[in-house]
């Protein structure tokens, strides 16, 4: 029987950030399952209710997680997976059987908050299927009458053509297209956007240049001055070129959800260390608390952390260690 320790600064901040937070709490984790000896879906759930997370990610339906939720009042974001896409874009009935599978059965007693198809896949092979699939989806939500589950899609930096500094945000000339049709699903649908922030992956990548207390959210002047908007994260920086260059297509009301963000605490050396990771993810819950962005001061954020676990699994040692909690 393996025993989790919980990171228990990081999740203890969370709650200290919980309960000092007037409004709803918009914070929520994202649950990974490449691990070895993981916490069983039951468990999940009791720490998540424990800590009063109330939101939580998976990447693809799972069928135990989906029965733990049931009657817990935390919402679910809930994933289909990418290689899924192609066949659900083309066959209804694959549609149908989909949605029969992995949601009818659990709207009475699980609260899904959104459905997202494709998880960075633009720009991918998987890009035309998205909107198709985004369509079918919510015209069948629609005939069950549940309207309240938003279809959207997670993107990531990769959507951007540039990002730095935020005013020059705009998307790829290889996703435009697909983006101009996807957010034209959104504002119609009044659904967000998902994107993924990760700071780290900036300065890991040059750490000569990149100020870490920027990504940290430690900076105490402005870092980035752009026009009359000035930053002291780059979180906000990332989350306002996304504003940007939704805005540049005339999309300016498209709200986000922050679907994933994260530091890892190990794998890297000097920057990667559970202090860093507790400062980042500290930040982070409480950035996603208040109000707005630069950019748009009246944005409401929410946020996913990623992520619940360590997954041992995964690709590098990096990968492997953004979890809050790990096992012993
Ligand atoms: C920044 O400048 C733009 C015009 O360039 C203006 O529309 C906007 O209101 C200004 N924002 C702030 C916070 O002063
Ligand atoms: C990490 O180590 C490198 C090389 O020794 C050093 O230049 C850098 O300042 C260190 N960074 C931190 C954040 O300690």
């Amino acid at each position: 029987m393996t025993t989790y320790i919980l990171q228990a600064l990081i999740l203890s901040a969370i709650t200290v950030s919980i309960a000092a937070a007037v409004q709803t709490f918009n914070i929520g984790v994202n649950y990974g399952m490449l691990g070895d000896d993981m916490l069983d879906a039951i468990e999940v759930v009791k720490i998540l209710k424990m800590y009063s997370i109330d939101n939580l990610r998976i990447l693809a339906p799972d069928h135990a997680t989906l029965e733990a939720l049931r009657k817990s009042n935390i919402k679910l974001c809930l994933g289909i997976r990418n290689e899924d896409l192609p066949y659900l874009a083309t066959r209804q009935k694959d549609m149908n059987e989909w949605f029969a599978e992995n949601v009818q059965p659990y709207v009475e007693e699980v609260i899904f908050s959104y459905i997202t198809v494709g998880h960075e896949t633009i720009p991918s092979d998987y890009a035309p299927f998205i909107l198709p699939v985004m369509q079918d989806l919510q015209t069948l939500l629609h005939s069950h009458g549940l309207d309240s589950i938003k279809v959207s899609t997670v993107i990531s930096t990769a959507s951007l053509g540039t990002s730095s500094p935020p005013s020059h945000g705009i998307f790829s000339t290889e996703t435009r297209v697909t983006m101009i049709d996807v957010l034209k699903f959104l504002k119609n649908t009044n659904s967000p956007l998902l994107i993924n922030v990760y700071p780290y992956f900036v300065v890991a990548e040059d750490p000569v240049n990149v100020r870490l207390d920027y990504a940290l959210f430690t900076a105490k002047d402005v870092v980035v001055k752009d026009g009359n908007l000035s930053y002291y994260n780059m979180f906000e920086a990332i989350v306002d070129s996304f504003f940007w260059a939704m805005e540049k297509e005339g999309f300016n009301d498209v709200e986000v959800v922050i679907s994933e963000s994260g530091w890892p605490s190990a794998g890297n050396g000097n920057l990667t260390t559970p202090e860093m990771a507790y400062t980042y993810n500290y930040h982070f819950v409480r950035r996603v608390q208040n109000l707005g962005t630069p950019k748009r001061p009246q944005a409401s954020l929410e946020g996913f952390i990623y992520e619940l676990f360590n997954e041992n699994r995964k690709g590098t040692t990096v990968e492997q260690n953004f979890g809050i909690m790990y096992p012993k």
